[in-house]
């Protein structure tokens, strides 16, 4: 049992469903919410920017009841003035949960090694996990049952797509990452999403690809932390982009979702994102309410 949330698959697909559920019945109530997290501090430690984690997760917090405190690496020295190892020890001495975005995905690993609090991943070079609760939340307020549904990534088979793929497999959805050579999803990724019983694809072609999809998803074609290798990427991602021509290719039942932040022009279009089909400001408002239910059941003593 992991008590952390460095992965989605950490969750079965039984506690998935539960979350999904807490988020939404929160979401619809929340005078609901309980103070799971009263007289409890929650760290928030970010090694790179962000709009939407670490807001969401402030105010989710705040709306349990605790008390979040943000950290900038350099205020802490982390591993440089001390130890990743002694950072994470200091701070589960006040912190009844420690969440953190990071550059290394082993950042997160040696802080879950060090300390008995959950940690939680906000992003790291591997997975985004808190992203995928919201991107199936928001799924399932537009399509109710994901069992069956068909979503395909177009774009960086990177952290999104990751968390995304094992978030799929536990829902049930069948999912496509369509990405150029070379930037495809990881194998392990998807050999680890099949062994949940997940179906994931891997195609080269978005056209063929998106046809028929529920869903349309993409994310930026530079992460934070690659910004020297925008210019490759720029060109091996052209004819990536998510547009009016690829919303079409996938019929008129599809809609469109992206992490955020977007560059309008790169990976989408600014039609498709501020178009009728994208469900991007429901996402993103989402990222509160899922990560509520995540760190309530953390709080309760939840693992997977
Ligand atoms: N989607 C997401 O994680 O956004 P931020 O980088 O702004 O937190
Ligand atoms: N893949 C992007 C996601 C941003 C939320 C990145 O890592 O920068």
């Amino acid at each position: 049992m992991t008590r952390d949330f460095l992965e989605v698959d950490a969750l079965t697909p039984d506690r998935l469903g539960a979350l999904l559920e807490q988020a939404r019945a929160w979401k619809r109530d929340p005078g609901a919410v309980p103070a799971a997290l009263a007289r409890k501090g929650v760290a928030l430690l970010f090694e790179k920017p962000s709009a939407r984690t670490r807001s969401s997760t402030e105010m989710a917090v705040v709306g349990l009841g605790g008390h979040p405190i943000y950290i900038r690496p350099d205020e802490v020295g982390l591993g440089v003035r001390e130890s990743v190892e002694d950072v994470a020890r200091t701070l589960a001495g006040y912190c009844a949960i420690i969440a953190a975005r990071v550059f290394d995905h082993a950042t997160l690993e040696a802080m879950a090694a060090a300390v008995e609090v959950p940690v939680v991943n906000l992003l790291s070079d591997r997975a985004h996990p808190c992203q995928a609760l919201a991107d199936v939340l928001t799924l399932r307020e537009r399509l109710g049952s994901l069992d069956g549904r068909r979503v395909v990534f177009v774009g960086d088979g990177n952290n999104v797509a990751a968390s995304l793929a094992f978030a799929s497999a536990l829902c049930g959805i069948e999912l496509t990452v369509a990405s150029p050579p070379g930037y495809e999803l990881d194998d392990d990724v998807v050999d680890r999403a099949r062994n949940l019983g997940g179906t994931v694809e891997v195609a080269i072609d978005p056209y063929e690809a998106v046809k028929g999809a529920d869903a349309v998803y993409t994310d930026v074609w530079t992460s934070m932390g690659q910004e020297a290798e925008a210019d490759a990427r720029r060109a091996a991602f052209r004819g990536y982009q998510v547009d009016a021509d690829l919303m079409t290719a996938a019929g008129d039942q599809a809609v469109f979702l992206h992490c955020l932040p977007a560059h309008r022009g790169e990976e989408v279009s600014a039609e498709v994102i501020d178009g009728p089909t994208s469900l991007v400001w429901q996402q993103a408002a989402n990222r509160m309410d899922a990560v509520r239910a995540l760190l309530a059941d953390l709080a309760a003593g939840g693992g997977a």
